[in-house]
């Protein structure tokens, strides 16, 4: 079984970009591939943060992975910082391999320290620090969302370059980047991607969000003066609500659209709001049960640190012979 690895970082709320663009596909490849996930929060210290909050945002995020149905039993699921620091380590070695013109050059870099006036080293760092956790389990598939297209592309480079000079150690990683839902928009602004950052409040749909609120924000959706149900480039609003009713229902948009012809938008609405509904219960259901019991939560994500710690050992070993350092206990 092909190896996956994936990371998030733990922000506090999850929304349906999250997991409609990434975590379903997440929970897919439990079946058929080797998957570890973890939540990383060494990435989340690379811009100002709370440190109480960041303590309380790993674990609730760790419970909504849980919730929305990655298994434990089957897939890897571990906190970044739970294991002795061989992730930092690792980062610290391919440190050695990378330029500084190359870290410059990545866009989320440039995104993320404009306006600052004090810019972390780790935020700097975080691509290298990305490629570590991939390269340290010999990850073959990195399912992420499009906007993760270049650090990928950087961890390639790295892995490359780092077999090249020091011999073969780590397994070149490929980026897997869904073809549909990797961008679910906003639907009050509906040319831009759910974001949790600059989302408009009523446009941005959290996981835990009821469904009262969930109907007041599907049935105010942007559209348009048109009326036919249909996707198109000029009809952003539309296209969006019928790729979200494609993804929660598994009908193609094609099909949907004979469906839905001539029927008008609020039906529509009242169409994406049903499947909304239906879809994320079982997962909110999923979500009280676990949050309510924090020892189960934790004793899960010790037994997903175990197994990523063994996993992780004879790799990290490896690179540090290959650039010389002498063995631990010599
Ligand atoms: N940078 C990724 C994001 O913002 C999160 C991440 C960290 C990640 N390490 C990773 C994703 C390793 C995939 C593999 O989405």
């Amino acid at each position: 079984m092909a190896r996956v690895f994936s990371g998030i970082q733990p922000t506090g709320q999850v929304h349906l970009g999250n997991l409609l663009g990434a975590l379903r596909h997440w929970v897919t490849d439990q079946d058929d591939h080797d998957c570890l996930y973890c939540v990383v929060d060494l990435h989340s210290i690379s811009l100002p943060h709370d440190p109480a909050e960041l303590r309380a945002n790993t674990l609730e995020m760790a419970t909504v992975l849980l919730a929305v149905g990655i298994d434990p039993e089957r897939a890897t699921l571990f906190v970044q910082s739970q294991l002795g620091g061989e992730h930092a380590e690792l980062a610290w070695i391919l440190n050695s391999v990378v330029f500084m013109g190359e870290l410059s050059r990545m866009t989320q870099f440039k995104a993320k320290s404009e306006g600052r006036d004090s810019i972390s080293i780790c935020l700097f760092d975080y691509p290298v620090l990305q490629a570590a956790d991939v390269l340290l389990y010999q990850g073959e598939r990195v399912p992420v969302g499009d906007d993760q297209r270049q650090h990928l592309e950087l961890m390639r480079d790295i892995a490359i370059r780092f077999n090249g000079r020091y011999g073969d150690t780590f397994q070149v990683p490929e980026a897997s980047i869904p073809r549909q839902g990797g961008r679910i928009m906003d639907l009050q602004q509906p040319d831009r991607k759910m974001s949790k950052t600059d989302g408009s409040e009523l446009g941005t749909i959290w996981l835990l969000d009821e469904p009262a609120r969930l109907k007041k924000k599907v049935m105010s959706a942007v559209t348009d003066s048109a009326s036919d149900v249909r996707a198109a480039a000029d009809k952003p609003g539309v296209s969006a609500l019928l790729e979200l009713l494609s993804i929660t229902t598994g009908a193609p948009v094609a099909r949907l659209e004979d469906e839905l012809a001539g029927q008008g938008y609020s039906v529509l609405k009242k169409a994406v709001l049903e499947a909304l509904v239906e879809y994320l219960a079982p997962i909110q259901a999923r979500y009280r049960e676990l949050s309510g019991d924090r020892a189960e939560v934790e004793r899960l994500l010790r037994r997903g640190t175990d197994r990523a710690r063994e996993l992780a050992t004879p790799t990290l070993e490896a690179a540090r012979d290959r650039v010389g350092f002498l063995p631990r206990a010599f």
